[in-house]
């Protein structure tokens, strides 16, 4: 979704605008500006297309003279992507200028309301209709102005705002999309997210919701929407700058999948002390833990393939009633709610706007919330109960790798932990866990170094129209992972079924060379798979089988076989994903498609 960057400072503004918005690309945009003032005015760029164009048109910023400036990456919601619907936006005077991530919900009566007083608008944007509200209350007080126009706002928005007669200062609020603020010793920034600073400073102050900020080249005040100032506490950020970088990787996605093996062992590694679980984090007594009647598990995306896992490890190990709930779903459905369940909001980014309004909605009825969240400080990890975070690092790739096995992780352990305490786990399978677990990073290792095989093997798929997968119990939730993957980064149309649905009606859609991926790790359901894979085989499908190292008979029926190691059954997401993932990905570089840029898609969802 858009990505909003600002600085005011010593240093000339454009070229730290534009580097910070290298940094957001990863959201996902199909066009992009800046405004900066000049001296006398402000000056603003902005083009569709990639940030390249706007580098391109202003010498990578140099062009655009001045040390106080505002830019924007743009996600099209109103209005095609093009030049005049990039933002910024402005008054007609042009003295006004405005970046916004969010929806404007309100934005046609407020158009209308200002078409009747004589203004007129040059784009299809929501956002315009800030710029032009912003005038029409403009009475020389430029907080005063703002939190009049965020009263008559109704939506979502973070806004960056130049006022040309306060030229010494940017303006910026937030209510429910991501902003955040933070300073050096060279000036104040303000952006959608951490990895657009970490260049510049380790310390930010994440926004409230309807919070507003005025920021000067030495000084920064935040206010409330009724201006009464407030004081804010920084968080010092301890992601490697590094981090957010490609690191000679030709993608962030492969640099990702191969930071694995560390994002899984950052996210155990703290919680086993001497040998055993501890999630201290939680805050709950053996008592509170043992009250639980039910599981939600709720999320969009990845994340809710992850909750799709959950639900087979928590009601295996630990005997407790799941429900998994896409967050959009969830959020509308008026779901059955009740004393003693526990909603469990798994998020990457801690801002997907469904997700955020199902943890929301979960509170208001009295429901205890916890958030398994990767980004410190974002608004889920704020406003949940309870906050485990995945120590995965940034993740900049639209399509997730480490941040998902990162949350699988804090599941297991979730699991186990609550299996433990319930009584529904022994402290000996309880240890033999813990080593299972251990494994893993290793594990996963050893699974991305055969890459090569999976790339000789995806190149023959480059051309393909469909792809199925199909699995059983918990290899059913990877499938669906594994086809989110392929189909998000290379444009295949590509589903995943439980195999047992196969007769119900996908099997008519196996014709001559369809490729299957048959995911079959679990010995229990080993056989009826074996018999699904036949049943395609008979129908002419190509199958691409994943499953454990010691099922050699696979290859009587399977046409290309790829094996992962022993672990415990519970744990075999972990390992089958790695292959899965490795293929996506170079089905999609094979097709020539932008794989950490893929058409259409944000990586943080923070509008509806
Ligand atoms: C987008 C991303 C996915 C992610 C989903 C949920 O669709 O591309 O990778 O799984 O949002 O995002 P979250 O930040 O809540 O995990």
């Amino acid at each position: 979704m858009c990505g909003i960057v600002g600085y005011i400072g010593v240093e000339q503004a454009a070229p730290i605008l534009l580097d910070g918005l290298g940094k957001l690309e990863y959201r996902g945009y199909d066009s992009a500006g800046m405004s900066v003032f000049d001296g006398e005015k402000i000056q603003m760029v902005k083009a569709k297309g990639r940030l390249k164009v706007l580098e391109e048109l202003t010498h990578g910023g140099k062009t655009l003279k001045g040390t106080v400036g505002i830019g924007h990456t743009r996600w099209a919601t109103h209005g095609e992507p093009s030049d005049k619907n990039s933002h910024p936006h402005f008054n007609e005077k042009g003295t006004i200028s405005v970046v916004h991530n969010g929806i404007i919900e309100n934005y046609i009566p407020l158009k209308k309301k200002l078409e009747a007083k004589g203004y007129s608008f040059t784009s299809d944007t929501d956002t315009e209709v800030i710029a032009h509200l912003l005038d029409y209350y403009d009475r020389g007080n430029p907080l005063e102005t703002i939190t009049k126009v965020m009263h008559r706002m109704e939506g979502s928005y973070a806004l960056g705002i130049l006022f040309s007669h306060y030229p010494e200062e940017i303006f910026a609020v937030r209510k429910d999309s991501p902003l955040i603020v933070g300073e050096n010793s060279k000036g104040c920034f303000i952006a959608s997210d951490v990895p657009a600073v970490l260049k510049y400073t380790r310390q930010v102050y994440f926004m409230n919701n309807e919070e507003v900020v005025r920021l000067g080249r030495d000084y920064m005040h935040f206010y409330t929407v009724d201006e009464e100032e407030l004081t804010k506490e920084a968080v010092t950020i301890h992601w490697d700058a590094d981090a957010a970088e490609k690191g000679g990787y030709e993608h962030f996605m492969l640099k990702e999948m191969y930071e694995q093996p560390k994002a899984i062992k950052d996210t155990l590694g703290p919680r086993i002390k001497e040998d055993e679980i501890v999630i201290e984090e939680l805050h709950m007594s053996r008592e509170e833990i043992k009250a639980i009647k039910r599981l939600h598990m709720v999320a969009c995306g990845s994340a809710y393939h992850a909750g799709m896992t959950a639900k087979y490890i928590f009601e295996g190990m630990a005997r407790m009633p799941v429900n998994v709930d896409l967050a959009s779903e969830f959020r509308y459905r008026n779901p059955i709610l009740e004393k003693g369940d526990l909603v469990i909001v798994i998020s990457q980014s801690g801002e997907t706007a469904d997700t955020l309004a199902a943890l929301r909605e979960a509170k208001e009825r009295g429901i205890v919330t916890l958030g398994i969240v990767n980004v410190v400080g974002s608004s889920i990890a704020r406003e949940a109960d309870k906050v485990m975070y995945t120590w995965a690092g940034p993740e900049i790739s639209v399509a997730t790798t480490k941040a998902y096995s990162a949350q699988l992780m804090a599941l297991y352990l979730l699991a186990a932990y609550f299996a433990h305490e319930r009584g529904s786990l022994q402290e000996d399978q309880i240890a033999s866990l813990i080593q299972e677990l251990k494994m893993l990073p290793d594990q996963v290792e050893v699974l991305l170094a055969n890459k090569e095989k999976i790339q000789k093997f995806a190149n023959r798929y480059i051309g393909a129209k469909d792809i199925f997968f199909m699995g059983r119990g918990i290899d059913y939730a990877i499938s669906m992972e594994g086809s989110l993957k392929l189909k998000e980064i290379s444009y295949i149309h590509s589903e995943a079924y439980a195999a047992g649905e196969l007769k119900h009606g996908t099997i008519s859609l196996v014709e001559e060379g369809t490729l299957v991926a048959a995911v079959l790790t679990q010995e229990n359901l080993y056989k009826k798979m074996f018999s699904n894979i036949v049943e395609v085989k008979t129908r002419g499908a190509f199958v691409l089988a994943v499953t454990n190292e010691e099922n050699k008979d696979i290859e009587k029926v399977a046409d290309y076989v790829l094996y992962i190691p022993k672990t415990n059954p519970y744990l075999t997401n972990s390992l089958a994903i790695i292959p899965l993932q490795l293929f996506g990905y170079y089905v999609a570089l094979g097709k020539g498609c932008d794989v950490d840029k893929p058409r259409n898609l944000a990586k943080s969802v923070t509008v509806e």
